[in-house]
């Protein structure tokens, strides 16, 4: 039988003795506390060298990670106490025949580990992440890894060890740092911590706070746990993940007093039974007879993922309901001076001719800036999201004034602030995925997920449509067959209008394509036909004399406001959905037909208990495309999803589903003046019966 034997400096309270099988061999696995004792320590590694195939060292500091450096070659640390004495540590490194060992290698194999397997098993974990670590030198090789998913990294050290009032922003630093090369420690002409005066301290303490704030990961050292975060609070250290080692008991306690959301335990657990990790990278160099050097990462890794416990890193939830938080942006804009008109600043000079109009421009050359934080997004699957609304200030109006190129700039801005964030997906609003090529170059060009959102709006028109119409209930509906009624599309050719014929194509009997190009309503044509060919299908360009026949018309082009369909000559009754934005139909045309229900597309209620600056709609709602980067988020598909004018088809309906299977719903349907209820439906499909009767009395005469 091996023996394994850890000599700690820790209290011998917590001695044991047990045997074990690891890898088909028995061993004997026994502790001895010194209670601080060096001498008594190095006592019984002298005593029991003979009769041990592998000591562990428990209760000692370790050195830095970096490979050369590290802690192995007899515990140089546990020896520091005879430091000035070489020549008793040479004579007593040389009476030493047994292999010797803190656990700092298996520890280092298991940051590794756990960040890898968190990242592969829950896709895009910690993609753009903010981390901060509180001592980069410690975690080294953790931040190596890391800076693999994102470059949001900030390393404390030079703060903590040396007082400097700087962080490192960059794997690429911490080399440096760590080689002593690093600007950083120019800063400082003795190359550390020149003065402990109060002023500079507190200002070390605020910056360090500020930094903990900023993070969305922080991770804390094992050693001397309570020196790094023991005076932090919820306001540093709420909503966090931390990353750590050994997560004993009153560790998680008191993370989970400060708000923390999850605690990432990276402690390998070879055996069932809980020792330190200095026992556990021993019982591995007994089982594999060899020197601790000779140990490649590839073997401890081999070994681990081979015991019976596996090595999972640990995922504590101190609410005790599991946590996952992921991250998007969405951008947006003004969508007309109006909005402008609003501001407090701009108020005074509205009447001021050209005032309004010099803001405008103005404002569309501004460098992106936040609007909003989105909180409180919980999808019924247990995933949470949050974000940032980024806007940028063009209007429409000016989006169109310049090339192309002047709008997708700023969209690349925009996608380095909400990868600077932490997001890990971005979607395009309104009208800035409508400008070029409907966001394929500058998803070509961002470092972060692009979608436009325009599978979701389409299927939220046509789901709000169908709601309507349903409740109007002036078309006949017989389950699993198709509508006997008609439908329009105005912008029929373009990225969502086009999604709306195929679909209203599935679902009516006849729909007409309306658009301003012959040639490309043809082709759109052709192509529904194979999917759909039972239908029957018109290609309009001048849709007047067609208006009174249709039940439903869905309206999504890029008029920019400009008067797109005569709402005098609509049948009455018809439910017109005006996906567009701005709005086809402005609030005076909508008010010449009570007898018609206009409404502003399939706006969708968002799950849980959304928090965010108003965006013109009822609390908790949002628009269809910002719902669809939500959801993207929410289902971990850090893609580019929708870009460019063709919409597919099957993301359609996959968006659809995902949209269901994290909560999302219709929203209370709504025109220009608000959510209608059931009287406001009521009224108008009474209006429309009386002004049909009316029609028919009149054509009989
Ligand atoms: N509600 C929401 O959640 C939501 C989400 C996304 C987008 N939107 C809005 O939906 C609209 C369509 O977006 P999209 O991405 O599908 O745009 P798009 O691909 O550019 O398509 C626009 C369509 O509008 C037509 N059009 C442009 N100006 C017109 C005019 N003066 N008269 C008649 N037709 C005109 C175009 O026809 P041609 O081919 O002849 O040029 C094209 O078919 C936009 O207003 C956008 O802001 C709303």
């Amino acid at each position: 039988m091996k023996q394994v034997i850890s000599i700690s400096l820790g209290s011998s309270n917590n001695d044991y003795e047990f045997q074990t099988t690891f890898l088909g061999q028995k061993f004997k696995i026994k502790r001895i506390g010194t209670n601080g004792d060096y001498d008594k320590a190095v006592d019984l590694l002298v005593q029991l060298d003979a009769e041990t195939d592998a000591f562990g060292l428990g209760s000692v500091k370790l050195p830095s990670p970096n490979k050369n450096n590290r802690l192995i070659n007899i515990a140089s640390s546990i020896l520091d106490y005879v430091r000035d004495d070489s020549v008793k540590i040479a004579k007593l490194r040389s009476r030493l025949q047994t292999p010797v060992t803190t656990g700092d290698h298996l520890i280092n194999v298991a940051y590794e580990w756990a960040i890898r397997s968190l990242q592969f098993e829950h896709t895009g974990y910690f993609n753009n992440a903010r981390v901060l670590f509180l001592s980069g030198m410690t975690h080294y090789r953790m931040a190596g890894v890391m800076a693999e998913y994102t470059e949001n990294l900030t390393f404390a050290d030079p703060v903590i060890e040396n007082g400097i009032s700087k962080f490192i922003h960059s794997f690429k630093d911490l080399e440096l740092y760590a080689k002593g090369a690093h600007d950083i420690l120019k800063w400082v002409p003795s190359k550390r911590l020149t003065s402990s005066a109060i002023p500079l301290k507190k200002w070390n303490t605020h910056i360090l706070r500020k930094a903990m704030q900023k993070a969305q990961i922080i991770v804390v050292p094992y050693h001397n746990f309570y020196d790094y975060v023991g005076d932090c609070t919820p306001e540093e250290l709420g909503g966090k993940t931390i990353i750590t080692t050994t997560a004993y008991d009153d560790r998680i306690e008191f993370l989970k007093n400060q708000g923390v959301d999850v605690i990432i335990d990276t402690t390998p657990k070879l055996l069932k039974r809980v020792v330190g990790v200095n026992v556990q990278e021993a019982l591995v160099i007994a089982a594999l007879g060899k020197n601790q050097h000779q140990i490649t990462d590839e073997e401890m890794l081999e070994l681990m993922s081979s015991t019976q416990t596996g090595l999972r890193p640990r995922l504590v939830y101190p609410s005790g309901e599991p946590k996952q938080i992921t991250r998007f942006a969405f951008v947006i804009h003004p969508l007309s001076q109006e909005q402008f008109k609003l501001e407090k600043t701009v108020k005074p000079f509205i009447n001021i001719p050209g005032a309004v109009d010099a803001v405008e421009k103005v404002v569309a050359y501004a460098p992106p800036w936040v609007y909003s934080k989105v909180t409180g997004i919980k999808s019924p699957a247990g995933v949470e999201t949050e974000g940032w609304l980024i806007t940028v200030g063009g209007t429409p109006k000016q989006m169109m004034s310049h090339s192309p190129e002047f709008t997708y700039k700023r969209l690349l801005m925009a996608a380095r602030m909400a990868k600077r964030l932490g997001a890990q997906i971005m979607g395009l609003g309104a009208f800035t995925k409508v400008v070029g090529d409907a966001g394929v170059t500058v998803a070509k060009k961002a470092a972060i997920p692009i979608t436009t959102g325009n599978s979701y709006s389409a299927s939220g028109a046509l789901w709000a449509a169908a709601d309507a119409v349903r409740r109007m209930g002036l078309i006949e509906i017989d389950d699993g067959k198709k509508i006997k009624g008609k439908t329009m599309v105005f912008g029929a050719t373009g990225a969502i209008g086009s999604v709306c014929c195929r679909l209203l194509a599935m679902a009516f009997d006849e729909v007409y394509l309306c658009g301003r190009n012959i040639v490309k309503l043809m082709a759109l044509k052709e192509s529904i036909l194979k999917e759909t060919p039972k239908v029957k299908l018109h290609t309009i360009v001048n849709p007047d004399k067609y208006l009174e026949d249709m039940d439903v018309i869905v309206t999504a082009t890029s008029g920019m406001g400009k008067k797109i369909l005569d709402i005098t000559k609509v049948k009455p009754g018809c439910v017109i959905t005006d996906v567009a934005r701005p709005l086809d139909l402005s609030p005076q045309e909508v008010a010449k037909r009570p007898d018609v229900l206009v409404i502003e597309s399939g706006e969708i209620l968002l799950p849980g208990d959304p928090k965010m600056k108003d965006i013109g709609l009822p609390p908790k709602v949002v628009y269809a495309c910002l719902a669809e980067t939500i959801v993207l988020a929410l289902d971990r598909r850090f893609e580019v999803f929708t870009i460019g004018r063709d919409i597919e088809w099957e993301k359609v309906k996959s968006i659809y589903k995902m949209g269901l299977k994290h909560g999302m719903k219709l929203a209370a349907i709504s025109g220009v003046n608000g959510v209608f209820t059931d009287e406001d439906i009521e009224k108008v499909r009474d209006l429309a019966i009386e002004a049909r009767e009316k029609n028919k009395t009149a054509k009989k005469k």
